[in-house]
């Protein structure tokens, strides 16, 4: 099974007892230089390192919410983390967002290029869409005006598709071989392996080259995450590796069924794109403790309900006029699928409750180490998925947690020949293509 972790350059937990010294170590990027040396001791495939880049005022018209929650800040821009990250390792894949709606295509065709570089090929690229209007706001942007019966969120993944292609064609504009380093010669590059893309779309143009030459992966890896027909529909076209949160064995069965289908239809191999489904473990020493770990997690309700709702916030929709003790009311949602799904999936709760249920992930797992390990081993056998992207909530995270997937649940997943327990390859998409 093929294993990543989740998460971003935010403050981890900072002020519990296991916090630890993250509160003065992570704005150096040491936190996660950390947390990704762990990862690559464990032979994971990937740290996915998420963003934004807003502090949102939805709630109530003010930040309080969010800066006490500290849900989206503070953040840094992850691009340089992950440069960091790659120098201070050397197998595993570090994938970071890059959102389509915030950069030029060019500037992020050479980020990514640049970072594949620094990495010795160990980049991928999780594209995604989303845009607020309290992100579109920092960059002086506006909705896209939208077409007859389309929404702002399906037209972001038409503008994405055009985006792609570009960036694509960008890292394309080099022939793999295009630098000879000839020294006999003097002769660096062979320019007649240079061209222009001359691309004209809808949304985007650029004439090309880029400047930055071929690296290790030459197309470096392309993530996505998200869950709509249409974030599916995207994938399939472009995506080495999806990150999923359907709910329960059902729903994840289904997905990855569409996921396949949509690879198929694409005319690419369906074993092509690894589906990682997201997962946060409660792990104790036996399945007592963890049980007993899990509820005391969840006795702290409102710290959990307040910490969702922070999330939740994080759109156009403002939820500060609905009670946290009465039955969820049908809120209006702006297109935005996970609030529409939020409803359907709590109709009748006391928001409040809903808050608290609607953890990120895509199956509980709880439990001790062997427990845990063959929970994951049953979910993956029952759904067809490709792995699990481990995440702890956002300000929730600690070394101790990491240890305790990464020392207790993983090396019995090594054992039983269910992860690997060497690297095979040097590159991301060398990870992600093994069975
Ligand atoms: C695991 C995971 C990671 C995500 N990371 C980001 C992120 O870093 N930045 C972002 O703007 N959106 C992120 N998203 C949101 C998705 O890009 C997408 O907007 C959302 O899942 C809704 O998907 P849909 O629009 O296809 O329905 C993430 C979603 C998931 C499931």
């Amino acid at each position: 099974m093929h294993l990543g972790w989740f998460t971003n350059y935010l403050t981890p937990s900072w002020n519990r007892e296991f916090s630890g010294r993250a509160a003065d170590t992570w704005l150096s990027g040491d936190f996660h230089v950390n947390l990704a040396r762990r990862l690559e001791e464990a032979r994971f495939d990937y740290l996915l390192l998420e963003d934004s880049s807003y502090v949102s005022n939805a709630y109530g018209s003010s930040f309080d919410l969010e800066l006490q929650a500290m849900a989206r800040a503070p953040k840094n821009d992850p691009m340089p983390l992950a440069a960091a990250i790659a120098r201070e390792t050397s197998r595993l894949g570090v994938v970071v967002t890059g959102n389509t709606t915030f950069y030029p295509p060019f500037l992020m065709a050479r980020l990514i290029r640049t970072l594949d570089h620094l990495s010795r090929g160990r980049t991928g690229w999780n594209v995604v869409t989303g845009a607020p209007n309290q992100a579109l706001a920092n960059f002086g942007l506006k909705n896209p005006d939208l077409r007859d019966g389309e929404s702002a969120h399906d037209l972001r993944y038409d503008m994405a598709d055009e985006f792609v292609d570009l960036v694509v064609q960008l890292w394309e504009s080099w022939e793999a071989d295009a630098v000879v380093a000839d020294r006999a010669e003097d002769r660096y590059i062979d320019a007649s392996k240079v061209h222009t893309v001359d691309f004209e779309g809808k949304w985007y143009s650029s004439r090309g080259p880029l400047n930055s030459p071929p690296s290790p992966q030459y197309r470096p890896v392309i993530c996505q995450a998200g869950g709509s027909t249409r974030g599916r529909a995207f994938a399939s076209k472009w995506a080495d590796t999806i990150v999923a949160l359907p709910k329960g064995v059902d729903q994840m069965r289904d997905y990855v069924r569409e996921v396949r289908q949509g690879l198929e239809d694409a005319g690419r191999d369906p074993a092509s794109c690894k589906v990682l489904f997201i997962v946060t473990p409660t792990v104790g020493e036996t399945d007592a403790d963890a049980i007993a770990l899990r509820e005391r997690q969840f006795a702290r309700r409102s710290e959990r309900a307040r910490q969702r709702l922070a999330l939740m916030s994080g759109g156009d929709v403002d939820y500060s006029a609905t009670p946290l003790d009465e039955p969820l009311p049908a809120i209006p949602t702006q297109g935005q699928s996970i609030s529409a799904e939020f409803l359907r999936r709590h109709a009748g709760k006391r928001f409040e409750d809903a808050l608290v249920d609607d953890q990120t992930e895509s199956v509980e797992l709880v439990g001790s180490p062997v427990t845990v390990a063959e929970q994951m081993v049953d979910t993956l056998e029952q759904t067809g998925g490709d792995g699990y992207l481990f995440y702890s909530g956002s300000g929730q995270l600690t070394m101790r947690y990491v240890d305790e997937v990464v020392d207790g649940v993983v090396p019995l997943l090594q054992r039983w020949g269910q992860a690997r327990s060497e690297y095979t390859s040097t590159t991301l998409a060398g990870h992600l293509a093994e069975p």
